[in-house]
């Protein structure tokens, strides 16, 4: 690492909201979803230390997030939830991903596969995504894959409004727990809750096995209550050089920031668009030796600017967040939510991870 930007992913953290949302599933289990590079705080290292805890099955989007975990796993499970198509059949056996059956095309074709294959069916109770909706083609097809030498090793939906829990939520976990009744027989791995139903609703749920866990395993929420999660990743960098600007004279692209008085100070961080710094952020504060400091100018590609007084010198560290500044501050700033901020920082930026246990 040469240049003086990082983020900070906090292992024990990741931990310690597993543990606690464990405590709202028990005595279900736990499967992280470490989907886009576990959203933005390293899907290998997070798996590695989660397998470490115990948990051996995991779910991530893409068939190419599914085999950069198998190459560093061997055991553990791995369910892959986007769509695939029956090409890539061959090569979910040969490193045994379970892919997702999600319409009535993939339905057909595993079952025209000659070799064993082993997947999830996902269905469609109102998010209108992906996932099968008519009941009675799913019973004859459970029943058709019961004959063939397939392995139908869990059944899942997913959830539109988790965190509001309204009518259409109300609706998702009924219409699920009536297809379940109809069921032949039980697929041994159910789940339906993502983080806020499984914080929030999951004791309520009576025919799951598993929920899977996202953005609260990053100790992140949409719920304001849930104060026992830890956020993992803090955005640092260093202030690489400081500017003495007089009255009159700009700052950057533009010349959109003009010094407003003689002998004003500003803070050129090395972090900028490129690294998902997005120029939006150009109203925020950032956070340097414990005092708040507001950015100016117009963000660039790898710079942007501070307004410092005095005290701040060259090489003294900056949070822009997980301090002060929390990353729901800046998803708030920034109009969005805390996912697609984190999910949102570039790979230019190395995450360096902290652990204690
Ligand atoms: C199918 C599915 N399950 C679970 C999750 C995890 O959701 P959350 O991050 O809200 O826990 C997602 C995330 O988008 C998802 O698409």
């Amino acid at each position: 690492m040469y240049r003086p930007t990082w983020a900070e992913i906090d292992l024990d953290a990741l931990v310690s909201n597993l543990r606690y949302a464990e405590q709202s599933v028990h005595p279900k289990k736990i499967i992280p979803v470490i989907k886009a590079d576990a959203y933005g705080h390293g899907a290998i290292e997070v798996m590695k230390h989660l397998e470490k805890k115990g948990i051996n099955l995991f779910a991530v989007s893409l068939l190419e997030e599914a085999l950069a975990l198998r190459e560093v796993s061997d055991t553990s499970d791995i369910l892959m939830m986007g769509p695939l198509l029956s090409d890539q059949f061959e090569i979910c056996q040969k490193h045994r991903i379970q892919f997702t059956v999600y319409d009535e095309t993939i339905a057909k074709e595993v079952l025209t596969y000659p070799k064993p294959l082993a997947f999830h069916l996902k269905v469609d109770t109102g998010m209108h995504r992906y996932g099968l909706e008519d009941e009675d083609m799913i019973i004859s097809w459970m029943k058709d894959i019961h004959q063939s030498p397939h392995d139908l090793v869990g059944i899942y939906t997913h959830f539109a409004t988790a965190n509001s829990q309204d009518q259409l939520f109300h609706e998702q976990v009924s219409k699920m727990e009536a297809l379940i009744k109809k069921l032949p027989y039980l697929p041994r791995v159910v789940h339906v809750s993502n983080s806020s139903a499984s914080l929030r609703y999951e004791s309520h749920i009576t025919y799951t096995t598993h929920t899977r866990l996202g953005i609260s395993l990053y100790g992140l929420s949409l719920d304001q209550d849930q104060l026992g999660l830890t956020p993992v990743m803090k955005l640092k960098s260093k202030v690489v050089e400081i500017k003495r600007l007089k009255a009159g004279e700009t700052v950057g692209y533009g010349g959109s920031y003009r010094a407003y008085e003689d002998e004003e100070w500003i803070a050129i961080l090395p972090i900028g668009y490129a690294d998902g710094w997005i120029r939006r952020n150009k109203t925020g504060k950032v956070e340097i030796n414990g005092e708040l400091y507001p950015m100016v100018g117009i963000i660039c590609m790898d710079a942007c600017f501070v307004r410092v007084d005095q005290s701040v010198r060259v090489g003294d560290t900056v949070t822009l967040f997980g301090g002060k500044i929390s990353l729901d501050d800046v998803a708030k700033r920034l109009s969005t939510i805390s996912y697609e901020v984190v999910c949102g920082m570039s790979k230019r930026i190395p995450r360096i991870y902290q652990r204690e246990e």
